[in-house]
C-alpha cells in the first residue's frame, strides 16, 4: 500500500534516513558505543528487521528500512517526549509523511490504548497523540515498525515474549497492559499469516535459548499481568477499554 503523496514531496530513502538518524549524534564510531546513544543502535536493528519483514510481504523494503531508522529519532531532542519531538523534527526536516512513524510506532494498530508502559501522561499530550492516531489511516508499514519495536534491542533481536516480559518487569503493570500484550500477539500472528512463516524464521540471530524460553516467558508474563490487574486509569479517568 502506498500513501498519497504530492509530487513535490520528498520520499525518504534509507540512506537519507540513516544520515538523519546519525546527524549531530554519531560523529565518530566511538559515539555509537556511548550508553546515551544506545537508542541509535536500537533504531538500526528496527530498520534491519523492518526491511526483512517488508521483503517477505512484498512491500517497499527501502521505505520500511527508512521508517525503522527514524521511528525513535525524537530521542535526539527528548527521551520522555520522543514521539512528539520526533514527529516535529521529521516535519521540519521535510518529511511529513515519514514523521508518522515517530507517533505511530508505540501504538499497536495506531490505537493509543495498545501501548507498553501505560497510556501517555497528561491530558494535552494524550489528546494530541490520540487525535493524530485516530485521523491517520493505518498502513502495513506502521504495523511493521510497531512489531519490530517489540523485539529489537540495542544489541540485536530477541523474542517478543522476552521483550514484553522485560518491559513489564521494568515499567510495571498498567490498566492497559493485558490489552497491549494480547494486541501485540495478535499483530504477530497476523503478520505471520501474511508472511506464511514464523516471525522468528526471519531472524536466525535470535538464540535457541531465547526461542526455547518463549512459551515459559509468555506464561510468566500472563501470570504477572493477571496478578497485578489494576483498574487505575491514570490521567484518563472514566475511560473504559
Ligand atoms: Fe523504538
Amino acid at each position: 500500500m502506498e500513501f498519497e503523496r504530492s509530487d513535490i514531496m520528498k520520499k525518504l530513502n534509507a540512506k537519507e534516513a540513516l544520515d538523519l538518524l546519525l546527524k549531530d549524534v554519531i560523529v565518530t564510531r566511538s559515539d555509537l558505543e556511548k550508553s546515551e546513544n544506545r537508542w541509535v543502535k536500537h533504531c538500526i536493528y528496527v530498520a534491519i528487521a523492518a526491511g526483512r519483514i517488508a521483503d517477505k510481504l512484498g512491500l517497499d523494503v527501502d521505505y520500511a528500512i527508512s521508517l525503522g531508522y527514524v521511528h525513535d529519532i525524537g530521542r535526539k531532542i527528548s527521551h520522555p517526549n520522543h514521539t512528539i519531538a520526533g514527529y516535529k523534527y521529521m516535519i521540519e526536516s521535510g518529511y511529513p509523511d515519514e514523521a508518522r512513524s515517530c507517533l505511530t510506532h508505540s501504538f499497536i494498530d495506531n490505537n493509543i490504548y495498545y501501548t507498553a508502559g501505560g497510556i501517555p501522561h497528561g491530558q494535552d499530550r494524550f489528546d494530541y497523540m490520540n487525535n493524530f492516531l485516530q485521523s491517520t489511516t493505518l498502513t502495513p508499514y506502521d504495523n511493521i515498525v510497531q512489531m519490530c519495536d517489540l523485539f529489537c534491542l540495542e544489541t540485536g533481536f530477541t523474542t517478543v515474549e522476552r521483550r514484553l516480559l522485560d518491559i513489564t518487569r521494568r515499567k510495571g503493570v498498567y490498566s492497559n497492559s493485558e490489552m497491549h500484550f494480547s494486541k501485540t500477539m495478535e499483530l504477530k500472528k497476523r503478520l505471520e499469516k501474511q508472511m506464511g512463516c514464523s516471525l522468528y524464521d526471519l531472524f536466525p540471530e535470535i538464540t535457541q535459548e531465547s526461542l526455547d524460553m518463549a512459551d515459559m516467558e509468555r506464561e510468566e508474563l500472563i501470570n504477572i499481568l493477571k496478578e497485578n490487574r489494576t483498574e487505575e486509569k491514570g490521567p484518563i479517568l472514566g475511560k473504559k477499554y
